[in-house]
């Protein structure tokens, strides 16, 4: 059997499924949050909490990351404040407890990402902590400028890691009273932002997730929602409820009867050398097919490395 996508795997960053928002100031959702199965936690210092909370979060948060140094089964993330606000700094003292990354809201283009990865070499300094080892996610379609330059996340820093969208802010910032059409669907600016979100990160080489599903109380709607984000090229998925997670896991690896495909694929081409297109099961296979099949492999071989872990 031809092993192939499993070394790539390793030296990259293996894919987040499942990343939970917690509130930051919610002592209850923290201590609940350990047990949950969440590839990553995100800890929030923004739009969950309320303002005259911030500062009380900000500590929770930093004992939280403090208290949890193994990091094996489960990343943590915090979500600061938007660059351009005068919290944004505040909340770096996070950075004491060593998150895995930073969740940055409302960016307007790949800057904000070059200017906290600024900030972020100057403290990992001072706390000891391995220099650019602090990754970043940017809430990529946030305000209506940051529409117009998802293609300039290419190549801004290696400390970016995955891009994600939101359908709300942007909304609230249009002036727009839903973001739904009658029939439930997202309206078109919020179609596009997700597709500008998908389409930015495959051009960055860096992991698409997709946005949350509001309606934490309906299973059937999630896995549907998350299996169409699946099929589209979203690699992993937010959730704002622990109900949500084991639903977006599943929802985002690869089922043995995949694996088992992508396996003839990949092991059809490698025994016929030369050939840029094959026949099997009486379908054509040619290069991205091939392209396909490895991806599941590596996202197969990710999970399991993941579940060793635990
Ligand atoms: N993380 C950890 N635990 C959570 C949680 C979360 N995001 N959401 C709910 N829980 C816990 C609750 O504390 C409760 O535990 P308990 O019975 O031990 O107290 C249990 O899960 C069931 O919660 P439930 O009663 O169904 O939900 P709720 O009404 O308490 O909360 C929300 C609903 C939406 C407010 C809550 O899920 C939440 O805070 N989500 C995250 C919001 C967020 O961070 N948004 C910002 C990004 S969009
Ligand atoms: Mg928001």
């Amino acid at each position: 059997m031809v092993q192939i996508g499993i070394e790539n795997t390793i030296k990259r960053h293996v894919p987040l499924r499942s990343m939970l928002f917690v509130p930051g100031d919610s002592e209850r959702k923290l201590e609940k949050a350990v047990s949950s199965p969440a590839d990553a936690l995100i800890l929030d210092l923004e739009d969950a909490v309320a303002p005259s909370r911030t500062h009380i979060a900000r500590g929770m948060v930093l004992e939280y990351l403090k208290s949890r140094p193994d990091r094996q089964r489960q990343e943590i993330w915090v979500r600061i404040n938007p660059l351009a606000t005068p919290s944004a700094l505040r909340d770096l003292v996070v950075v004491a407890g060593a998150p895995d990354g930073l969740v940055l809201p409302k960016v307007s283009s790949y800057h904000d990402i070059v200017q906290l990865a600024h900030y972020l070499e100057a403290l990992e300094v001072r706390e000891g902590i391995d220099p650019g080892s602090i990754r970043i996610i940017p809430v990529a379609t946030e305000t209506p400028q940051a529409l117009f330059s998802l293609g300039g996340y290419v190549g801004c820093s290696p400390r970016l890691v995955g891009l994600t969208w939101g359908a709300e802010d942007i909304a609230a910032a249009i002036g727009a009273s839903t973001n739904r059409r009658p029939n439930g669907e997202y309206d078109m600016v919020y179609q596009l932002a997700r597709a500008l979100c998908l389409s930015g990160a495959a051009a960055a080489e860096v992991q698409p997730i997709d946005t949350m599903f509001g309606d934490f109380a309906n299973p059937e709607g999630l896995e549907a929602d998350a299996k169409s984000a699946r099929q589209a090229g979203f690699t992993g998925k937010i959730a704002i409820h622990p109900n949500q997670v084991e639903i977006i896991n599943r929802a985002f690896s690869p089922s043995t009867s995949e694996v088992e495909w992508s396996q003839r694929v990949v092991d059809l081409f490698a025994n016929n050398p030369g050939l840029g297109t094959v026949g099997l099961d009486g379908k054509m296979l040619d290069m991205p097919h091939l392209k396909q099949a490895q991806r599941v492999l590596e996202l197969a071989a990710s999970k399991f490395d993941r579940e060793k872990a635990s």
